[in-house]
C-alpha cells in the first residue's frame, strides 16, 4: 500500500483521474472498476475534461460498478446508474453495453450476485478499481463485519450509512435499507485499487484503515492484503496519518510518480 498526499481535494481526485487515463491510453481494453459518492464527482468531472481536451478514448473499455440500491429502476435519481449516466457515461464516448452495474430491481437477487461476479470474470478481471471510503470504513457497501473474503452479494446498511447517505435521498427515512455490492474479495481480486479520500471527516476513518489493524470491522483495512493498493487523500483526510513523512518522501522521490508531480 502507497499513500500519497495532495494539498487539497480537487488536486487528489485529478491525481487519481490522471492514474486512470494512464492506465487508459496504455491499454484502450482497460476493465475499469467505478464507485459513486460525493467524492468521486470531481475525478468524474477530470476524466470528461481529458475526454474532451485531450482526446481520452473510452470506446474501447469497459466498466464494472461496486455496488447499486435495492429497489431502485436504472431512471431513479438516486441510483447509482442514474450517478454514472449523469457524471460519466452520458459525457464520454463510453459504449453504454460496455458498462455495467448491479441489477438492483432483480426479480432473485442472489442469482443477479453471481452473474455479476461472472460478468467481471468473463471480462478478464478488473484492471483498475476505484474506491472511496465511508465514515465508518466500508468500501463499496462492504459494511462493518464483512467477510475479508466476501464476494458480490447483498448487505444490509448499517445506520451510519443511511444517516451519511440520508442527505442525498431528502431523508434518511427514503434511503434504501440494502444493496447489491461486489465483496471485499472480489475488490482484493482486481489488479490495481485507488482509493480516494478527502476532507477532515475521513480523517479518522484513513488513518484506521491505512495504519490499524486489519479487521472485518473496517472493510477498508481489507486493502492492506492488497498487492497494488495506492490511497490517495488531501492534506485534510490525512491529518491523522502518523507516517506522513515517510509518504511524502515516495511521492516526491519514487521515479514511478515523477510524472504526477
Ligand atoms: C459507492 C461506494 C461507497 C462510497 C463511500 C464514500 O459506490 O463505493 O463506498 O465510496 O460511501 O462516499 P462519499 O464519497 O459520498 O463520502
Amino acid at each position: 500500500m502507497e499513500v500519497i498526499i495532495r494539498p487539497d481535494a480537487d488536486a487528489a481526485a485529478e491525481l487519481v483521474a490522471r492514474v486512470i487515463a494512464k492506465d487508459l491510453r496504455a491499454n484502450p481494453h482497460l476493465v475499469l472498476g467505478l464507485a459513486t459518492g460525493r467524492t468521486m464527482e470531481k475525478v468524474y468531472r477530470h476524466l470528461v475534461r481529458m475526454h474532451r481536451n485531450e482526446a481520452l478514448d473510452f470506446s474501447l473499455c469497459s466498466t464494472f460498478n461496486l455496488d447499486e440500491y435495492v429497489g431502485l429502476s436504472p431512471e431513479d435519481p438516486h441510483s447509482y446508474r442514474h450517478y454514472m449516466n449523469e457524471h460519466l457515461f452520458r459525457q464520454v464516448n463510453i459504449a453504454p453495453l460496455n458498462t455495467h452495474l448491479p441489477n438492483g430491481l432483480a426479480p432473485d437477487l442472489e442469482a443477479e450476485c453471481r452473474h455479476y461476479e461472472a460478468a467481471i470474470a468473463k471480462f478478464g478481471g478488473i484492471d483498475l478499481q476505484m474506491l472511496g471510503i465511508g465514515q465508518a470504513g466500508h468500501i463499496g457497501f462492504n459494511e462493518p463485519l464483512s467477510a475479508l473474503r466476501s464476494r458480490t452479494r447483498v448487505k444490509a446498511l448499517t445506520p451510519t450509512t443511511i444517516q451519511q447517505n440520508g442527505p442525498l435521498f431528502g431523508g434518511e427515512d427514503k434511503v434504501p435499507r440494502r444493496a447489491i455490492t461486489m465483496g471485499v474479495g472480489t475488490i482484493l481480486d482486481t489488479r490495481r485499487c485507488l482509493l480516494l479520500a478527502t476532507g477532515k471527516e475521513k480523517a479518522y476513518i484513513i488513518a484506521r484503515a491505512v495504519e490499524g489493524p486489519i479487521t472485518a470491522l473496517i472493510s477498508a483495512t481489507s486493502m492492506q492484503l492488497h498487492p497494488r493498493c495506492t490511497v490517495v487523500v488531501d492534506e485534510e483526510a490525512a491529518g491523522e496519518l502518523q507516517g506522513v513523512d515517510y509518504y511524502r518522501w515516495i511521492f516526491e522521490n519514487e521515479p514511478e510518480w515523477a510524472e504526477f508531480r
